[in-house]
């Protein structure tokens, strides 16, 4: 994620969790030498222009392959960034502290869910923790979020444990959940299964991480 990524991380931010409060602060992110972020674009589509897909299934072959990180922008300049032209469809992130990686937030724009996204962002989001040593992922998830649960668990996380009223909007509980020994043969044995059947499924590279 760069700078001028922000606007369209805001907006898709704001499409998925309407109601979290506070509103992460993305710009405050990139300054975080613990964040580190990662994108996904469509790249036959671009910012501000009206979409060229003429279905999602074609859609989904041009696209995204193309995953984006940052590490740390740590110098941030006074001039005005300007708008990605890149059409940025998710984008996950997560905190690397000691041995954890723990995932802050992970959203895909609607009109591109159950395409395989959510996948792919949890995927980089893994890898990257991988190479950066860590043990451990965690992440908090609402209660009522089945959906995003079920992507945690088909990724080998389990519940860890229950925060109560962990949600201010409205008091909801937060299941905690983790993925352990990621760098485990039988971790990565399991993870490469579900790379191979994404990639099958979705008939494309896996993706590729320009950083
Ligand atoms: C959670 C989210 C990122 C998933 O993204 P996505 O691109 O739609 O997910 P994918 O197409 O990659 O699906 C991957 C897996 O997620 C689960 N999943 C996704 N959508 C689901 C749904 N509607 N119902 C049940 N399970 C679902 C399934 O396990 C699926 O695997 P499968 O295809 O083998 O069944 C997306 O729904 C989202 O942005 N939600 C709003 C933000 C949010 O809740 N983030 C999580 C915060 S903790």
């Amino acid at each position: 994620m760069r700078k001028e990524d922000i606007d369209q991380v805001n907006e898709i931010d704001r499409e998925a969790f309407p109601t979290e409060w506070p509103q992460a602060n993305y710009k405050h992110e990139l300054q975080n030498r613990l964040a580190h972020y990662i994108v996904a674009c469509d790249e036959e589509r671009t910012a501000g222009k009206p979409e060229v897909r003429n279905s999602p299934e074609k859609g989904f072959l041009g696209l995204a392959s193309k995953m984006r990180q940052l590490f740390n922008y740590r110098f941030v300049t006074n001039e005005l960034p300007q708008p990605s032209e890149e059409y940025i469809i998710g984008f996950t992130g997560f905190w690397f502290m000691a041995d954890e990686a723990h995932i802050t937030n992970i959203a895909v724009r609607e009109l591109y869910r159950r395409q395989g996204i959510g996948e792919l962002l949890l995927i980089s989001a893994i890898d990257l923790a991988t190479e950066l040593n860590a043990r451990i992922i965690t992440l908090e998830v609402r209660a009522s979020n089945t959906t995003a649960q079920n992507l945690y668990r088909k990724y080998g996380f389990i519940q860890a444990g229950l925060r109560r009223g962990y949600y201010i909007d409205n008091r909801e509980d937060a299941v905690l959940m983790t993925a352990e020994n990621i760098t485990s043969a039988s971790f990565q044995a399991h993870l490469q299964r579900l790379k191979q059947a994404h990639s099958r499924k979705r008939g494309i590279a896996l993706y590729q991480i320009a950083r």
